[in-house]
């Protein structure tokens, strides 16, 4: 019988993406459903985080040594930071990260620390206040600005900026943003748009990594650093003298699947081993129907083998996606 999780392709899935909430404190145009009315999950349905925590530990068992919190916004639902202290006493997670938007960053920064979080990654898809408020639907940029400053105050590295390129929203902005690698020591992060979900944003709106490094040109020439086999999604560059790097994840332009190793959990319990999938397995009901470790274990290894071999989404006629980015936390 398997004891670690290795899907039908080979791939030995090792990183778990916790999605702790649905909800979230921005309407982010590329993420967020619609402006008008935002199914949201039942209190009920949201995993509590003691069942979060037994899966999570079933998942270190079985070899997952990477997990990252995301949402929705994780940092909107109560009890989170005790929740990532207990995170950090699980033995055999060797990395522990988070994903943001930053809006309430540095209020809690402190706790994150102390809590074992060692990465961080925030989104920043804009410098202007006004236009943060246009694709963030609310005026938070100086809030998400001094969450930044704060976590590279507190020592988090790498600390890694997600910047969602779209074009005639902030493609005028893109080197701009690219040049605060040369004053920090982020990574700075420019991402292919991918339009899933109920689409809010349509796809005219995407930007191909050669047309994102086009914009960024006018700075200098970007000299390619080599990848580590432990290296999340993006191409790694560096501006010639920069503090920090430049990367670019291109799931349309040069996806990454063949040496996926992620596995989600849904804020709702569902086990979804392919982002741009919507076939994943409910662990919520065996959970609450009080199932042996044994069974949970079985239903993680199903969802395991329905992990797809790559997404599909250049494909004429794709499978259609119709769980939102806020839900399955990116
Ligand atoms: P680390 O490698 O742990 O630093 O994380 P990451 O860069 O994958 O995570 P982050 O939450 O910052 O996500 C950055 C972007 O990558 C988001 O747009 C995600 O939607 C995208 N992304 C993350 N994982 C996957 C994946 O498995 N497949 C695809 N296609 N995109 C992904
Ligand atoms: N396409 C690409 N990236 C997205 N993100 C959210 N929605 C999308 C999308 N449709 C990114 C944000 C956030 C990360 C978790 O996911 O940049 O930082
Ligand atoms: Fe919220 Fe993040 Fe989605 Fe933006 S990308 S709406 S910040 S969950």
């Amino acid at each position: 019988k398997n004891s670690t999780l290795t899907d039908n392709y080979q791939r030995n899935l090792k990183y778990l993406r916790v999605s702790i909430t649905d909800r979230c404190n921005l309407r982010c145009v590329y993420c967020a459903p619609t402006r008008a009315h935002i199914p949201r999950l039942r209190h009920r349905d949201v995993l509590r985080y003691e069942e979060i925590l037994r899966v999570v530990r079933l998942g270190v068992r079985l070899g997952i040594s990477k997990v990252r919190i995301t949402g929705g916004e994780p940092l909107v639902r109560k009890g989170v930071c005790d929740f990532l202290a207990a995170l950090g006493e699980i033995n055999g997670i060797r990395d522990l990260s988070l994903t943001t938007n930053g809006v309430l960053l540095k209020k809690h920064i402190s706790a994150i620390k102390a809590a074992g979080v060692r990465r961080l990654n925030i989104s920043l898809d804009t410098l202007s206040p006004e236009k943060f408020d246009e694709i963030a639907g609310h005026n938070y940029f100086k809030e998400v600005w001094e969450g930044i400053l704060a976590a590279h105050d507190a020592g988090f590295h790498p600390i890694k900026i997600n910047t969602v390129a779209m074009k005639g929203v902030n493609d005028d902005e893109l080197a701009d943003i690219a040049r605060l690698s040369f004053d920090y020591p982020f990574h700075m992060r420019f991402i292919e748009y991918m339009p899933i979900g109920d689409k809010h944003m349509d796809a005219g709106k995407t930007m191909l990594a050669p047309e994102i490094m086009d914009r960024l040109s006018t700075i200098g020439p970007l000299q390619p650093i080599d990848r580590n086999p432990d290296d999340g999604p993006a191409d790694r560059y560096q501006f010639k003298d920069a503090a920090g790097e430049v990367g670019f994840i291109r799931p349309l332009s040069q996806h990454f699947c063949e040496t996926c190793n992620r596995l989600r959990l849904t804020a709702s319990g569902e086990i979804r081993p392919c982002l741009l999938s919507d076939r994943q397995v409910d662990l919520k009901t065996p959970i609450r129907k009080g199932y042996t470790d044994d069974v949970l274990v079985e239903t993680i290894f199903e969802a395991v083998r329905l992990k797809p071999a790559s997404h599909h989404l250049n494909d004429q006629c794709h499978e259609e996606i119709h769980s939102a980015m806020s839900s399955i936390g990116g």
